[in-house]
């Protein structure tokens, strides 16, 4: 075996495929996936290219290979604990789109593991999907691997796709690394998913078929090729190291973590996992954050602040005061950066973006860890295995600590968690919220059932004074026909002028009347566009099936459209001076004033705020 390091390696792919078997070259795509809404990051050299396997785009050559930058995350928790786990990874690949297929594909696969990587044939073993005679008989007659190492394996095993897209049947190409390896003596084929043994390096797709969002498989026009090689997997392969995190690029990143810690890579198990969390992890940031995304509470920034937060309390677990994740990550960009020259240009605000989410959570891990360790410490000392439902909840609530780190540890010490009770405290506070809510404006929508009342006819866009018909009265939840003087209660009309609450904007007010009675509405719900305007009255009475003027405040409700306009206004101009990767979280708007909630990754500077309120007075 030829030991190349990781750059040399890929390198020696690319020029395989691009030079001598005339493949378009690609650079990576960034990891954030471009007009593809059914996938949150880029997960395979693949996926950046769909529209050349459906024929949406085209290509020279009909060929491309690529070596993709990729992160996943379903198997986070086993990053550091085995041998092959991470969570960002480099892809080489190389792409048929309906040019060669399945004799190319597996003899070229073959030609460059033994000729240019120079593996020992006797150390390969494949797989294929059950009925695929096609690739089974390439692997044994043009390639003649012995018939014992060629696996026929079912639709779970041998058939690759995502969500939806290009997706077929696949053949992988496994690696034995020696019986040294074995975790038991039945370890002797490829198939056990608990085993570091057989490393499956190399996987080859007939890209046959489109798969649509109800799961049909349409037959692509025609058939393409998609393999894959972990560029980390084999690099461990041919460097002879016993996991991809001793592979030649991350030594000097490991070389830092010990440097901040003081702790020695393999010298104690568990010290071990801790550094290589934070190695996969402080690579994955990097490339999320220099590909634009930042950390916040959902989708992808959500994924990018569960990395950074794992990665900070495994610092922890290893006696790191305070931040440490920059030195880190700049190892990370030195590293890196031969390949891709925008982490130089990006660093500085990579290191800012990841210290400041680091900062932010400090706090938070800090008192939560404490109190969570003492609790582990009092089932410990009490036999106990099961940590009750609402202390998690109290940790998540007071402390702000997420519910997947309580577990997590828990987990590391062999401990359960009674997540039926931590749902319950969620729902009861939910309740609690409902309630507080319910109490404020004297009633509640939640028990009331619309079935069988006729929705109203809003005409309060222009409108504001309209004469309609009072169909229903409620007391409290009684249904009546009329209330009087000083009571409170619900009216219902087959039309109405006034706005609801909703969207955080205040109903209208205002007054219904007419000869008989006169009642103030003081508040206006809708349910299922029945409109429930709440109304106490002030003179007479007030009855069913008798026609009223229904009169919108109107000075009040000029004065909420205005703050409704302004909010607009100011979402519009925090996009234009912060970037569009604000997302609205909430709003309020009423007569007096507005607020707008949004979710941004650092606090405003006074030159923001003053731009952002320039442009809004001057529109
Ligand atoms: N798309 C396949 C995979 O991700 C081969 O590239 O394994």
């Amino acid at each position: 075996m030829k030991n190349l390091g990781m750059n040399d390696l890929r390198k020696s792919y690319i020029d395989f495929f691009g030079k001598e078997k005339g493949h378009t070259i690609l650079k990576s795509f960034p990891l954030i996936p471009q007009n593809d809404e059914s996938l949150l990051l880029i997960n395979a050299g693949m996926a950046p290219l769909k529209q050349y396997f459906t024929g949406e785009k085209k290509i020279k050559n009909n060929r491309a290979t690529s070596s993709q930058r990729c992160v996943r995350t379903g198997d986070i928790e086993r990053v550091g604990k085995t041998e092959r786990h991470g969570t960002y990874f480099e892809m080489l690949g190389n792409f048929s789109f309906g040019d060669y297929f399945k004799r190319e594909a597996i003899t070229w696969a073959y030609e460059f593991l033994t000729k240019k990587v120079e593996i020992d044939r006797n150390d390969l073993w494949v797989t294929v999907y059950l009925n695929d005679d096609e690739a089974y008989n390439i692997w044994k007659d043009e390639v003649g691997i012995s018939p014992d190492r060629i696996l026929r394996q079912d639709k779970d095993e041998n058939f690759w796709e995502l969500e939806v897209g290009p997706c077929g049947p696949c053949s992988e190409i496994y690696v034995d690394r020696g019986p040294d390896h074995a975790i038991d003596e039945n370890d002797n084929a490829p198939g056990n998913d608990n085993s570091d043994r057989f490393l499956e390096i190399w996987n080859l797709v007939f890209t046959q078929f489109n798969k649509d969002i109800e799961g049909n498989y349409i037959p692509l026009a025609h058939p393409n090729i998609d393999t894959g090689m972990g560029l980390e997997r084999i690099a461990m392969v041919v460097q002879q190291k016993d996991n991809i995190f001793e592979i030649d690029v991350m030594q000097d990143i490991i070389s830092e973590i010990e440097k901040v810690s003081g702790v020695k890579y393999k010298e104690n198990k568990k010290c071990d996992v801790s550094i290589r969390v934070i190695a996969d992890h402080a690579k994955a940031m990097t490339f999320l954050v220099s590909d634009g995304i930042i950390p916040s509470n959902e989708k992808r920034g959500y994924v990018l602040r569960r990395l950074i937060r794992r990665a900070y309390r495994h610092g922890k677990l290893l006696g790191i005061k305070g931040e440490f994740l920059s030195q880190i990550v700049s190892e990370v960009i030195e590293t890196y950066k031969v390949e891709y020259e925008e982490l130089e240009t990006n660093k500085d605000n990579i290191i800012k973006i990841i210290t400041d989410e680091e900062e932010r959570f400090q706090h938070t891990i800090d008192s939560g860890l404490e109190r969570l360790n003492s609790l582990i410490d009092e089932m410990k000392k009490n036999g106990e295995t099961v940590l009750d439902g609402s202390e998690a909840f109290k940790l998540y609530d007071t402390y702000g600590f997420p519910l997947d780190l309580t577990k997590e540890i828990l987990n590391e010490e062999n401990f359960d968690l009674d997540e039926n009770k931590f749902s319950e405290e969620m729902e009861n506070q939910r309740q609690l919220a409902r309630n507080a809510r319910k109490s404020d404006s004297g009633w509640s929508l939640d028990n009331i059932v619309t079935d069988g009342i006729d929705p109203t006819e809003f005409v309060g866009y222009d409108i504001l004074k309209v004469e309609a018909n009072i169909s229903n009265i409620f007391d409290e939840s009684e249904n009546i026909s009329s209330l009087n003087k000083g009571d409170k209660g619900i009216i219902l009309s087959d039309r109405t002028s006034f706005y609801a609450q909703g969207g955080g904007q205040v109903a209208d007010t205002g007054f219904i009347y007419n000869q008989g009675g006169k009642a103030k509405v003081t508040d206006v719900q809708k349910k299922n566009d029945v409109f429930f305007h709440s109304v106490e009255v002030v003179e007479g009475e007030i009855k069913t099936n008798q026609k009223y003027t229904f009169k919108v405040d109107q000075e009040r409700r000029y004065d909420i459209t205005r703050n409704h306009s302004a909010t607009h206004l100011l979402d519009q101009a925090l996009r234009d001076v912060l970037g569009d990767e604000i997302t609205q979280a909430g709003s309020l708007v009423d007569e007096n004033r507005l607020r707008f909630d949004f979710t941004y990754n650092e606090s405003l500077t006074s030159e923001e705020k003053r731009k952002i309120e320039d442009i809004i007075n001057k529109k």
